[in-house]
């Protein structure tokens, strides 16, 4: 992009600029209206995105998820790393946020459902498995039966050996609903670890990485 001419480098940046300023503009409403299913105030950093995909095997994968994908940040990071024929399945319940993804990425094949039925539109689309899920639902605004139903909905779409990751905030990891996940994610799956801080995202937040 630095070697554009300065006036498109300037209309370039503007676009972007606007763009981002749109979608947060947009998640605060939601999050106004909807605080728990929302779960933010605004839409994740680049350099969380550029996290949750570090280390997901995406560069090989065969059919990537991006879970509770909101305006698509993680879609975009994994749209840059996955080879042309890798299919990316976008799941997002809020039909708002799913209109802007499908803008955003027509390559991508954006659902407007809860990732509860992630196994019939996985099937609709002629898969069985997900080789990577990206995760970003707000769990610790959920309920422990929701907690459970909606990782299980995703563990058994993932291949044995897929790659699973869900971000949290610093300042909520000691909440007791965001404690029983992290105790619920060590009970269903092989490998856990977690990443280190991105600090730049409002929140700062850090990256639950899993293994089937
Ligand atoms: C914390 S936001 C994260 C959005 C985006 N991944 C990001 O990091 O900027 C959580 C998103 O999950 C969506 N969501 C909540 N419950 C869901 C469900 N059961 N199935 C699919 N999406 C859901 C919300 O609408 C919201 O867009």
């Amino acid at each position: 992009m630095e070697h554009l001419p300065l006036p498109l480098l300037y209309y370039s940046c503007m676009k972007r600029m606007i763009g981002h300023a749109g979608d947060a503009a947009k998640f605060l409403g939601h999050f106004i209206t909807s605080p728990q299913k929302t779960g933010a105030v605004l839409p994740s950093s680049s350099s969380l995105a550029r996290i949750m995909a570090d280390d997901m095997g995406l560069e090989k994968a065969k059919l990537v998820v991006d879970v509770g994908a909101g305006t698509g940040v993680f879609t975009g990071e994994t749209l840059k790393r996955v080879r042309p024929g890798t299919k990316v399945i976008a799941i997002e319940i809020n039909p708002h946020f799913a209109r802007i993804i499908r803008r955003k990425y027509p390559r991508v094949t954006v659902i407007s459902d809860s990732v509860e039925h992630l196994a019939k539109h996985l099937r609709t689309a002629g898969h069985r498995h997900a080789d990577a899920i990206l995760c970003g639902l707000p769990w610790s605004h959920f309920p422990d039966s929701l907690q459970k139903s909606l990782l299980n909905a995703m563990y058994d779409s993932l291949k044995p050996g897929g790659k699973f990751a869900s971000f949290a905030y610093i300042h909520s990891a000691w909440w007791p609903s965001a404690r029983r996940f992290k105790r619920l994610l060590k009970t269903r799956f092989r490998k856990t670890s977690r990443s280190r801080i991105a600090w730049l995202n409002v929140p700062p937040a850090f990256v639950h990485r899993c293994v089937k």
